[in-house]
């Protein structure tokens, strides 16, 4: 066994990976994106394929990755340089680390814009400025805001500072601090605002589009879907959560912590479901509104209830932490790899991956106004961005990874490092990790691909 520590810290203990880890899952993943996807593809039906996809891939591959960032102690990169290293393979395998840091720096100049919209919405929800607001209005607002880029710049350079800040601070005085104070918070906002929808009289409707089952609503595309979001909603393939796990106690248990990291992270997207839909029906409009649903059917609803100003600023404040918090995990392995590579400080390595991810968001930013011209494959740079990311590149890191520690590490290794309470599961775990895992993906990235650039 090995006893080494991380050179950028340790958390304080188990809780504090679980709540970090759950941090970076918990994100605009779940509270705005599953939400609608979960409406669109057949409620029931669909959430019981993502809850098999959370299991069958999202699990065994978050395992993988926790355990190379533990083995290693390092970045992504050089974590994964020193697994191939230990178990006699080529170093090239640092080109998964490489792959991620670039993913999570792509990932993040997209996020952050939409990140800043959630910005521009809590002040104007805590100013009032979206009292008495109609469909149309709010639809006007929202097309407004991304038509004006001095409005998103703003936003978009708060929310870069926000985590830079974090970054610059290092695990225990920034990653963990603000893990302390907005996990918690967090929470509570989110059962404050499932009280208020099970008060609504409209839970029991919001609860059969979410949970009732109808088999005949679900598509093999709805399975593509589930498939790729299990990917993104637990921050798998880009290396987050091996970052995290390099800081995690020797004598924690893997196994136990990745299952309740994930079943936090489905808890949340569920309840997040189960606060919006009511309001949603409440104020008799369309769950089916997707993406809009956040930002111009929610507002909608918030202006015509009781308490709406209050409930609607508590709502985007916690969309606004979840956002910070995975957004921190984004950027947290490549500012360790710069202080690995270059012995520079914290503050450093953040101010120049914050820069960078700062320029690169302007042309995702602009995508929406001044730039809206400029196509890459037909697509806007934001879409471009997030279709890269999403559909190639977490798919891709994910698929290697699991092909890394399941055929590439010896298995004396991985079961040294899970340390499993019994051997069966280990057995079941590696198996899946091997077969199950790697084929599932390899098939939906394909067939992803290929609908999108066929269609
Ligand atoms: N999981 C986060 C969400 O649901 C987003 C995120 C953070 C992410 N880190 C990631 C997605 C790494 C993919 C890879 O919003």
């Amino acid at each position: 066994m090995q006893n080494k520590q991380s050179i950028h810290g340790a958390w304080a203990n188990r809780w504090m990976f679980i709540l970090a880890a759950t941090g970076s899952a918990v994100g605009l993943g779940n509270i705005w994106k599953f939400p609608y996807i979960a409406g669109e593809n057949g409620g029931g039906a669909f959430v019981l394929v993502y809850l098999v996809c959370i299991l069958l891939v999202g699990v065994p591959i978050m395992m993988a990755e926790v355990l190379v960032g533990r083995r290693g102690r390092q970045s992504p990169i050089n974590s994964m340089r020193e697994a191939a290293y230990e178990a006699g393979h080529h170093g090239r395998w640092a080109g998964v680390g490489w792959l991620g840091v670039l993913a999570g720096f792509l990932i993040f100049s997209f996020y952050s814009v939409v990140a800043g919209w959630v910005l521009y919405y809590i002040a104007g929800m805590g100013s009032g400025k979206f009292i008495g607001l109609g469909s149309d209005q709010a639809g006007q607002v929202f097309a407004a805001l991304l038509e004006d880029p001095k409005t998103l710049l703003i936003w978009h350079t708060v929310f870069v500072v926000l985590v830079m800040m974090v970054i610059a601070g290092g695990v225990n005085k920034g990653l963990e601090r603000a893990t302390r104070v907005l996990m918690p918070l967090l929470f509570v906002l989110l059962f404050v605002l499932l009280g208020y929808s099970i008060n609504s009289g409209y839970f029991s409707q919001g609860w059969d589009f979410l949970f009732h089952f109808k088999p005949e609503a679900l598509t093999w595309e709805a399975v593509l879907v589930a498939m790729g979001h299990a990917f993104f909603t637990l921050s798998l393939g880009m290396g987050c959560i091996m970052a995290y796990g390099s800081y995690m106690g020797k004598k924690d248990s893997i196994g136990g912590t990745v299952l309740m990291i994930a079943g936090l992270d489905t808890l949340v997207a569920l309840v997040a479901g189960l606060a919006i839909f009511p309001i949603v029906f409440g104020n008799q409009l369309d769950p089916g509104a997707g993406p809009g649903l956040m930002f111009i059917t929610l507002p909608v609803a918030f202006s015509q209830m009781a308490g709406g100003q209050v409930f609607g600023f508590l709502f985007f404040l916690m969309v606004g932490f979840a956002a910070w918090t995975s957004a921190i995990s984004l950027m947290e392995p490549g500012a360790a790899w710069l202080v690995e590579k270059l012995g520079v400080k914290r503050i450093t390595a953040a101010s120049i991956l914050g820069f960078l991810v700062w320029a690169l968001g302007l042309l995702a930013l602009g995508s929406f106004n001044l730039t809206s011209d400029l196509l890459l494959f037909g697509m806007t740079a934001f879409d471009f961005l997030d279709f890269l990311t999403a559909n190639i590149m977490l798919p891709l890191g994910g698929l290697l990874v699991a092909i890394f520690v399941g055929w590439y590490l010896p298995r004396e290794m991985t079961e040294d490092e899970l340390a499993l309470r019994s051997s069966g599961i280990y057995l079941i775990w590696r198996f899946v990790l091997r077969y199950i895992s790697p084929a599932a993906v390899a098939v939906v990235f394909a067939l992803n691909l290929y609908q999108k650039l066929a269609g």
